[in-house]
């Protein structure tokens, strides 16, 4: 499935092939590749028994925050260091002033929130150790915007199912906390490509980019209830999202900033989430988490494609000074992806986990470690690699390759 998805990458990458066609994929391993076309059925795995109520993820309430998984803290050295290197925001000059929120590097899916200063180190509770395909993040400033959660049910899909769970309750805690989390982010891709449209437009750009960027949106959007609708099923009442704070988020654009943003969110963040996606369904047995992860591994695969379609052009629209800034970009988000490594879970189910759509964080770990190495580091090396004006292929979109 890595093949798959790299035989496109290098379509567009080496002839600014760009269909916003989509695919299912994954992750290769052990357990066999992703399912097909979306409304496939799975197995019966998660059904039955009383309809017992687990432990519900998030807190009620306008603005509240996801399920909390676990704290943990960083040298104020450590926190400085990695939103230097992020390029933004960060802890700024001193302890006392750890940042709301860090990432530990550019393309993790775990977000942490709720920074502190506790004994002189930065301490954050994680929000997000189910390690899900968390698709295109939105960064302000450097550090990834969320809305809160809101007791609501209005972001529920309709056709959601009402079949009891036959879970311990710790297993469904943690299945709804994860799926919340990943609710967020997907939720938070909403407004991350809605920025991106008007990038694109701030930036000249083609049409097809365009069109395709308005396309995914629309994808996040159903990516974002399909897993509120998950985390409500797991949590035992209906949750969805508070309001997005958007202050700090709409700068103008350089080409340069745009390309790197689109390397990191996109180019990376986005091959990983459909790679990711496509090894959670592999595994996953209960039908309407297949159903959820067949249509997500297939959108993020298009996202994927946009946004290295989107960086190519924008290389030779710019020149040696974006191909710069995009080197740059993807030398730190492949150091990210080497090097991020969380904590694994204890006390769940470890069949059910895999039953319901998630991974242990070994085999996230796996996963996005084989798409570095076999999708993401040889595309990004073609696409710097290309002649800055190459000729049209026949089939290309108008104004995907270098501007006249
Ligand atoms: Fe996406
Ligand atoms: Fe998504």
């Amino acid at each position: 499935m890595n093949r798959e998805l790299r035989a496109r990458i290098m379509h567009i990458v080496g002839a600014g092939v760009f269909t916003g066609l989509s695919l299912a994929l994954g992750c290769q391993d052990g357990s066999g590749g992703a399912g097909t076309a979306a409304g496939g059925t799975g197995g019966a795995g998660g059904t039955g028994g009383a309809g017992e109520q687990g432990g519900a993820a998030g807190q009620g309430g306008s603005g509240g925050q996801g399920g909390v998984g676990e704290t943990r803290c960083f040298p104020p050295e450590e926190v400085r260091a990695n939103a230097g290197a992020g390029g933004a925001g960060g802890a700024g000059g001193s302890a006392a002033t750890c940042p709301s929120q860090y990432h530990p590097n550019p393309v993790s899916c775990v977000v942490y929130e709720n920074g502190r200063l506790e004994d002189g180190q930065c301490c954050y509770d994680t929000n997000n150790l189910g390690v899900g395909a968390c698709g295109r993040p939105f960064f302000v400033g450097g550090e990834p915007r969320l809305a809160g959660v809101e007791a609501r049910a209005d972001w529920v899909l309709a056709d959601a199912t009402d079949e009891p769970l036959a879970l311990d309750p710790t297993t469904r805690a943690a299945l709804a906390e994860a799926w919340l989390a990943d609710a967020r982010l997907e939720h938070a891709s909403v407004a991350s490509f809605a920025r991106f449209t008007l990038d694109l437009l701030a930036l000249g750009a083609p049409p097809a980019l365009l069109d395709a960027a308005q396309r995914a949106l629309s994808d996040e959007l159903h990516h974002a209830r399909a897993c509120f609708t998950l985390a409500s099923r797991y949590a035992g009442r209906s949750l969805g999202p508070g309001m997005l704070a958007l202050d700090g988020a709409l700068d103008a654009p350089t080409l340069a900033g745009a390309a790197a943003s689109a390397v990191r969110e996109g180019c990376v963040g986005e091959t990983l989430a459909a790679l990711q996606a496509g090894a959670q369904r592999s595994r996953a047995r209960d039908p309407e988490v297949r159903r959820a992860l067949d249509r997500i591994a297939a959108d993020e695969a298009a996202h994927a494609e946009l946004a290295w379609a989107f960086v190519r052009w924008a290389v030779a629209r710019g020149g040696e000074p974006v191909r710069a800034a995009v080197a740059r970009a993807f030398d730190e988000a492949l150091a990210g992806v080497r090097a991020a490594r969380g904590p694994e879970r204890a006390g769940i189910d470890a069949a059910a986990w895999h039953d319901h759509g998630r991974l242990t964080e070994a085999e996230r770990a796996r996963c996005h470690l084989d798409a570095a190495r076999e999708v993401i580091a040889p595309c990004a090396e073609a696409l710097l690699s290309a002649p800055p004006a190459p000729p049209a292929a026949p089939t290309a979109i108008a104004g995907l390759d270098a501007p006249a």
